[in-house]
């Protein structure tokens, strides 16, 4: 089957089945990241650079090995050792990038829309790596690609998504790609950090956490994003590990088997415990591990892959 998107900007435009064949290319992939020899020729000859205005330790090497064991030339440029510090702006350094024939741009910028306005100015296909507190659309793709990895399906399951709602990118992707693959999803969140309106994009919004991972399936807990926080949205670290963060005790009203996903990084004894970021439900490295397999299924679709293939 072909796939019909060129960029991947968020999972708001991709459909219930183009999510789903992103999912099983994936699961064709993942094999190959496990071989003595890491290396397909599926990509020999495309140019794929990774262009990124943030900070990010995950999603930019997970990228860059994606496309690197799909035997593609990446490149990587961070906006510190670019022209962007001599005031080049965003239009006139993509259009540079442009003229040297990439085949597709990932791309990962502080405001929300920079890779949809890049995507209409540029021939090359745009990949979303996180837009301000917009989307992460591979972030929502690995974290589902490991759901259905661990339990096995994604529909009916009741997904407990917790903390700082406000700035996160992750919840949006995630909001809209498990109700688009018929999960429940609930949130919890202090006031201060749950955005006006956000149930309308599909979940039952509580303020106690407990209420939130009473019977959860799935538990993923939020960085506090304390770099985008304007002001001061919470009294302090201690209270909000206190009524926000997870612990072995309330951890326990969850399902016995359910996942607890995080997708970095972390402020250990903040938002999760130490004793639940490393005990025996945390899935977060497979979810890191995921994102390679997740990475090199989209640039292949984008890429004009019509088959998945091992
Ligand atoms: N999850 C995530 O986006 O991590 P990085 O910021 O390290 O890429």
């Amino acid at each position: 089957m072909s796939f019909a998107q060129k960029h991947i900007l968020g999972i708001d435009h991709l459909s219930r089945e183009e999510i789903i064949q992103i999912l099983d290319t994936a699961d064709s992939f993942k094999e190959i990241n496990t071989r003595a020899i890491k290396k397909v020729p599926t990509l020999r000859g495309k140019t794929i650079v990774n262009l990124f205005f943030e900070a990010s330790t995950r999603t930019r090497t997970s990228f860059e090995i994606a496309g690197k064991r799909l035997s593609a030339d990446t490149i990587n440029i961070s906006a510190s050792s670019s022209s962007v510090v001599k005031g080049e702006t965003l239009e006139d350094t993509a259009r540079n990038i442009e003229a040297m024939h990439p085949d597709i741009i990932v791309m990962r910028h502080g405001a929300s829309g920079a890779p949809h306005y890049l995507a209409d100015r540029l021939d090359c296909s745009i990949i979303n790596a996180g837009d301000g507190a917009h989307e992460h659309p591979s972030q929502a793709l690995l974290d589902a690609f490991t759901i259905r990895e661990k339990l096995g399906r994604i529909e009916g399951l009741n997904v407990a998504i917790i903390g700082d709602l406000t700035h996160s990118r992750v919840v949006r992707s995630n909001l809209y790609l498990l109700n688009k693959l018929g999960a429940k999803v609930r949130l919890a969140g202090p006031g201060t950090m749950i955005p006006p309106g956000i149930e309308k994009l599909g979940a039952t919004v509580y303020h106690d956490i407990n209420q939130a991972i009473e019977g959860a399936d799935v538990v993923m807990m939020l960085r506090i994003q304390l770099e985008r926080q304007g002001k001061t949205l919470l009294p302090t670290l201690r209270e909000y590990s206190r009524f926000y963060g997870l612990n072995p005790n309330n951890l326990k009203l969850a399902q016995e088997n359910a996942l607890v996903m995080h997708p970095g990084p972390m402020n250990r004894g903040v938002e999760i415990s130490s004793s639940v970021a490393d005990g025996p439900q945390n899935v977060i490295l497979d979810q890191v591990e995921n994102g390679v397999a997740v990475r090199m299924a989209l640039l292949y679709l984008v890429s004009g892959g019509e088959e998945t293939e091992g």
